[in-house]
C-alpha cells in the first residue's frame, strides 16, 4: 500500500494526458510532490483534474485510504512555467509518441533540472538510443514503458539506451519498486520492448482468425480471456509450458509436444506484416457487434472494476 513519505521527494510529470495523469496519481499516492507540466496551463490543469479523478477512484475501490488520498491531492502541483521542474530529481516524460515531439521536451527538461536528475520516457515504441543522441547528459536517461493505466497495472518495462548509466537504471528500478511496481529491465533495446512484441504476435493471429471466418471477434476474445488469459495473469508463457511438460518440464515439453520436423500450427499462423483490408473491416464490424452499444466509459469502468478485483487477489500486500 502507499508509503507516507515525511519529506516528499520531488518528481515531475511532463505531458499530462492519459498516461501522465495516471503516473501523477500514482506518484502522489506514494508520497511524492508531483510537478505537472503540459503544453499550456489549460492542458496542465486538465491533467491535474484527471489525476484527481483517478485518486478518487482508487479510494472508491478501497485500494488506498482516504487519508493517503487527501495527502496525494495536496501533492499535485500544476506548473505554468518549466522553471518549476528545477527541484525534481526524477522526471517522467509522457508527451506525444514521436521523436520530433519528445526531443524539444527533453531539451527543455535538461535546461531546468539538475544534471544528476533521472529522466525517463513513457514511450511505447521509440528507441532510447535515438532519443539519447540529442541529450546533453544521456547517461541519466532511459525508457520506462507502462501499461495503461499505470496507476493500476504493475508492470513497467525499463529499457536502456546504449548510453544509459548502470546507476541510473538501478535507481529507477528502486524508484518504481518502492511503489509496488513490477520492473522488468531489458538487457538491450528492441522495437516494441517485450510486452508489445508479445501483444503484436497475439493480435495478428486474433485478427487473422476473424478474417479467415474461424470465429467471431467475441469468441476469439473469449478464447483468450476465459482460458489462456487466466494463466497469463499468474505466470508467463515459458513457465506455463514448463509445467505443461509434466515432471520433465520444458525439456520433456519439447520432446513430447514440439515436432522436430516443424510445428504445423506455427506453419499455419498469419504471416502478414500489413493488416489486410478485409481483416481490418472484419474486426471493426465484429467489435461493434460484440460491444453492442456499450459506451467506452462503461467498458473502461467494467475493465477497471475487474482489474481492481484481480489485483487485490493477486497482489494483496502491495494492493497497487
Ligand atoms: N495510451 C496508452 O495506452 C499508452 C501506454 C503506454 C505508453 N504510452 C506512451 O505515453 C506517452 C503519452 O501517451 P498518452 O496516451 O498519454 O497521450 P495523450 O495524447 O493522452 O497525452 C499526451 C500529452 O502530451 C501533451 N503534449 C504534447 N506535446 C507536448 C509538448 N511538446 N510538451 C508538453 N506536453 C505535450 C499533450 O498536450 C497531452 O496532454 C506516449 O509516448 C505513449 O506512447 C501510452
Amino acid at each position: 500500500m502507499a508509503s507516507s513519505n515525511p519529506t516528499p521527494q520531488v518528481t515531475a510529470v511532463v505531458g499530462c494526458g492519459t498516461i501522465g495523469s495516471s503516473w501523477a496519481a500514482l506518484f502522489s499516492l506514494h508520497g511524492h510532490r508531483v510537478v505537472m507540466l503540459d503544453v499550456s496551463e489549460e492542458a496542465t490543469l486538465a491533467g491535474r483534474d484527471r489525476a484527481l479523478g483517478l485518486i478518487d477512484s482508487v479510494v472508491a475501490h478501497d485500494l488506498y485510504s482516504a487519508e493517503v488520498a487527501e495527502r496525494a491531492r495536496q501533492l499535485l502541483e500544476p506548473a505554468s512555467e518549466p522553471s518549476a521542474l528545477s527541484d525534481a530529481m526524477f522526471v517522467q516524460e509522457s508527451v506525444l509518441e514521436t521523436y520530433e515531439s519528445k526531443a524539444p521536451m527533453h531539451a527543455l527538461i535538461e535546461e531546468h533540472v539538475d544534471a544528476s536528475a533521472t529522466i525517463v520516457s513513457s514511450s511505447s515504441s521509440l528507441l532510447p538510443s535515438r532519443m539519447q543522441q540529442s541529450l546533453q547528459h544521456p547517461g541519466r536517461f532511459l525508457l520506462a514503458h507502462p501499461f495503461n493505466p499505470p496507476h493500476l497495472v504493475p508492470l513497467v518495462e525499463l529499457v536502456p539506451g546504449t548510453a544509459t548509466d548502470a546507476a541510473a537504471m538501478e535507481s529507477t528500478v528502486q524508484f518504481y519498486e518502492a511503489m509496488g511496481k513490477i520492473a522488468v529491465v531489458l538487457k538491450k533495446e528492441a522495437l516494441g520492448y517485450i510486452g508489445n512484441r508479445l501483444a503484436a504476435a497475439l493480435w495478428r493471429e486474433a485478427v487473422h482468425l476473424v478474417d479467415e471466418g474461424v470465429a467471431t471477434v467475441e469468441d476469439v476474445d473469449k478464447a483468450l480471456y476465459a482460458g489462456p488469459g487466466l494463466r497469463f495473469a499468474l505466470m508467463g508463457q515459458h513457465l506455463i509450458y514448463h509445467l505443461g511438460g509434466g515432471r520433465g518440464g520444458y525439456r520433456e515439453f519439447f520432446e513430447k509436444l514440439v515436432p522436430t520436423a516443424g510445428d504445423p500450427i506455427i506453419a499455419d499462423l498469419a504471416k502478414w506484416e500489413t493488416v489486410p483490408d478485409s481483416a481490418r473491416q472484419a474486426v471493426i464490424d465484429g467489435i461493434d457487434e460484440f460491444v453492442d452499444g456499450k459506451s467506452m466509459e462503461q467498458l473502461e469502468a467494467d475493465r477497471d472494476a475487474r482489474l481492481v478485483r484481480l489485483l487485490k487477489a493477486l497482489y494483496p500486500k502491495e494492493g497497487t
